[in-house]
């Protein structure tokens, strides 16, 4: 059994003339498994984000869909009833700017009151876990008698990823958690990042607009495109053999493959509208390999291995090279 299961999920914003902002999105995520989720800005990542953790606010609703985090199915489960696993099971890191740290507590309070909530733990150990995830995050440890208000922008985010780590999750769902910082304080939390993950096993959704950043980090990229998934591949395989030509458009519009801090740019045209029925494939009208077939139906998304993509024209690629390297005597498993 995966760490996250999400089946069919659908959520919508409003109710009189809704818009889809994630249609019939299914995914795992497996424990100890990084995945990046990718996408232009409006696709809805942060949508699915917050609904994996339940923090899907009005207008925001679940129309459709389960969320299954070990073994519990979350969306059947009351707001109160999911408080006990919040941090303890799943914890979530925003923006910075946006992030969960209250500006007029002390991050020892705010670190010890998520402590004390979920935990029997006494003063001295709620001390000693503050101390080590400031450790983790590079953090001095005096910052505890701060106020978020007395960091920097960098520190800040560093904190919320300390919080984030208290109680040991085992999903952490970042969105664009680097996003708002400048480019040297982004590296270095991203360099502290990958670290983290040798000291202590945890799953994350990482959410970004940045193909670079994510191939860098991540095991398995899962690009989004007008509220579903698209393609999900291991990074290396997304970035040497990308199948989806909405991914191959983004990789192209990176400066050079694998580089960093590059905005999704130069793809023609715009996403659909997601307040009218998407027919056909929504990328189709952007895409150079459309043919009238994408715009009449609506594609899978095919599997194939551990790889996923909607796309026909890349669905009949695949299977002439699956007859080629069957008539070749090679591995069918492609
Ligand atoms: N509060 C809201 N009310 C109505 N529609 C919303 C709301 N928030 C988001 N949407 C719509 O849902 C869609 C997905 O938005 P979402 O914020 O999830 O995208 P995103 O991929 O996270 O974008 P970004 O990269 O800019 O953060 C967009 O079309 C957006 O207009
Ligand atoms: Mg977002």
């Amino acid at each position: 059994m995966s760490l996250v299961t999400v089946e069919n999920l659908s959520v919508e914003y409003g109710k009189a003339h809704p818009t889809r902002a994630v249609r019939n999105v299914s995914l795992q995520i497996e424990e100890n498994e990084f995945v990046g989720l990718v996408g232009e800005s409006g696709c809805g990542k942060s949508t699915l984000g917050f609904a994996i953790a339940r923090l899907e606010r009005p207008p925001a609703r679940i129309v459709e869909g389960r969320v299954i985090i070990n073994d519990l199915v979350w969306t059947d489960m009351h707001t109160e009833d999911l408080l006990p696993h919040r941090w303890q099971d799943v914890a979530i890191v925003l923006q910075s700017g946006m992030n969960a740290l209250n500006p007029v507590m002390s991050i020892e309070f705010q670190f010890r009151d998520v402590m004390i909530q979920h935990t029997r733990m006494s003063s001295k150990e709620i001390l000693a876990r503050s101390y080590e995830v400031l450790d983790m995050v590079g953090v001095p440890r005096d910052a505890l008698r701060r106020y978020p208000h007395e960091l920097s922008g960098g520190m800040k985010q560093r904190v919320a990823i300390a919080m984030a780590m208290l109680l040991k999750p085992q999903l952490i769902i970042m969105d664009e958690p680097t996003t708002a910082l400048d480019m040297v304080v982004q590296r270095q939390i991203l360099e502290n990042l990958k670290l983290l993950r040798q000291q202590q096993a945890f799953s994350v959704l990482f959410i970004s607009h940045d193909l670079g950043v994510v191939l860098e980090l991540a095991d398995r990229v899962i690009v989004m495109y007008a509220g579903q998934i698209v393609e999900s591949q291991e990074s290396m395989n997304l970035l040497h053999q990308p199948m989806h030509p909405y991914t191959r458009a983004l990789l192209r519009s990176l400066p050079d493959a694998g580089a960093t801090a590059k905005t999704f740019s130069g793809i023609p045209g715009t996403p659909p509208d997601l307040g009218k029925p998407v027919i056909g494939c929504a990328f189709a009208p952007r895409c150079d390999l459309a043919q009238s077939a994408c715009t009449s139906s609506e594609p899978e998304l095919l599997k194939i291995g551990t790889s996923q993509v909607r796309c026909i024209m890349t669905g009949q690629e695949v299977d002439r090279d699956r007859i080629n390297l069957a008539g070749n005597g090679a591995n069918q498993s492609v």
